[in-house]
């Protein structure tokens, strides 16, 4: 089956990368054609891609009109994904508002594919919430994006914004090819929640001490990431939101990355009317600093004193606006954990808590594997022994599941 990856190259020195990304999709026997930017030429010569792709290279100020005698909409039709890559602050702003005005931003338009950005910019501008907001909205319609890698940036400074590297890139548009046949086949499998909508969290939070500390936790994500990852591989709609992790997941899951608990909470406010359950297995930080710092903070004297607040509870918050969904908690504890999970559970009105005991070897933060005990709002308990946390997952869902079924049998 031949596959095929429109590519847009956008302005911006990791043009110089997207070359690579090219030559690499090539190996991989997928076909691609490149649209470039009017700045895009400017860093890069559409020879370098049209010899990479072996295709004509399609630019804004049609320098190679007879390659193409179709128009955007024949190229959007030939995608099975778009890829664009170096994308800059100016193309995500563009698609974002829905404008349309140059050879690339119409084939978006025009796609029914799968589009991907990968974006690469300076630090201040991809931190700048004006991008960050585009960047939210995009992801909210089904947008993907591969996150940019932190470092020196071409421009002197240093910080997030160098776009991610080809290998990641490559790997991130086959998982979508992929996607579209593996799917199809994996759902017809098991496809049990079909038709569900599942909003999970992971990770961590931190909280800013000053611009190079903050307060956090040992959470790696992946208690949650298994959860999600299983959740879709089971045909779900599943949205993401995590806290700093090094951990990547299927594109086709909504990923929505934050850093604070207050943030966190913002971005389950939003999912929540829309979803069928939750499952919090994040590790949100608990308290904020009050006091945090604009500067490094020196070491002028033996102490300094962090004033410390209470964060909002994202699941007691969730838990008193329920309406019909299924909410999930974890309860990380290293004593009484039935005594404290059964609290959790009337506290945060939830349906079903996860309880592990995190001072068990095997089990809890950043590990592999979980031992866990879960007990559902009408006093049942069931104990597990130590799995890796994949099968927790499903098993978890398998418990979801028969809760859903309840609530319908009602
Ligand atoms: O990420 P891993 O390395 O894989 O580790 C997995 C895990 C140990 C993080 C996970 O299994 C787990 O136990 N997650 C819950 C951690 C936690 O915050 O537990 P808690 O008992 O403090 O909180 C109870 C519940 O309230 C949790 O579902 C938590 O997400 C939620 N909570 C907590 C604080 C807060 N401000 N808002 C919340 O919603």
């Amino acid at each position: 089956m031949s596959r095929n990856v429109v590519m847009g190259v956008t302005g911006g020195i990791a043009c110089y990368k997207a070359a690579d990304v090219v030559s690499r999709l090539k190996k991989e026997g997928i076909g691609v054609d490149v649209i470039m930017t009017k700045n895009a030429c400017h860093f890069v010569d559409p020879l370098t891609f049209r010899t990479l792709s072996k295709n004509p290279v399609v630019t804004d100020t049609f320098a190679t009109p007879e390659a193409w005698k179709v128009g955007h909409v024949a190229l959007a039709e030939k995608a099975d994904v778009m890829l664009i890559a170096p994308a800059t602050a100016n193309v995500i702003g563009k698609v974002a508002a829905g404008i349309a005005d140059d050879m690339l931003t119409t084939t978006i338009m025009a796609s029914r594919a799968k589009i991907v950005f990968a974006p690469a910019m300076n630090v201040n501008m991809y931190e700048n919430p004006i991008v960050q907001e585009n960047i939210r909205r995009l992801k909210a319609l089904g947008y993907y994006f591969i996150e940019p890698g932190s470092g020196m940036l071409a421009c002197g400074y240093e910080g997030k914004g160098r776009m991610a590297e080809p290998p990641e890139i490559v790997s991130c548009v086959l998982k979508l090819l992929s996607e579209d046949t593996e799917t199809t086949e994996r759902k017809a499998e098991n496809s049990d929640l079909a038709g569900k909508r599942f909003l999970v969290t992971a990770g961590p939070t931190t909280e800013k001490i000053d611009p190079v500390r903050y307060i956090s936790n040992r959470s790696s994500g992946k208690m949650g990431f298994a959860v999600a990852e299983a959740a879709f591989a089971r045909g779900a709609d599943v949205t993401l939101v995590t806290g700093p992790v090094k951990l990547s997941c299927s594109p086709g899951i909504r990923r929505i990355d934050v850093s604070t608990t207050r943030e966190m909470l913002k971005a389950c406010e939003k999912a929540f009317p829309e979803v069928d359950a939750v499952v919090k297995a994040a590790a949100p930080a608990d308290f904020y600093v009050v006091n945090s710092c604009d500067h490094k903070i020196k070491k002028k004297s033996d102490t300094i004193t962090l004033e410390l607040a209470q964060n909002p509870d994202i699941l007691k918050t969730l838990g008193s606006r329920k309406e019909g969904q299924i909410l999930v908690g974890f309860a990380a504890e290293t004593r009484n954990l039935e005594t404290y999970a059964r609290e959790k559970i009337a506290a945060k009105n939830l349906d079903m808590i996860v309880a592990n005991d995190v001072s068990a070897p095997g089990a809890g933060f950043d590990v592999d594997t979980n031992i866990f005990t879960l007990i559902t709002a009408d006093g049942r308990k069931t104990e597990y022994e130590k799995m890796t946390k994949s099968e927790a997952a499903d098993i978890i869902l398998d418990r979801i599941m028969e809760l859903m079924e309840q609530k319908t049998e009602k």
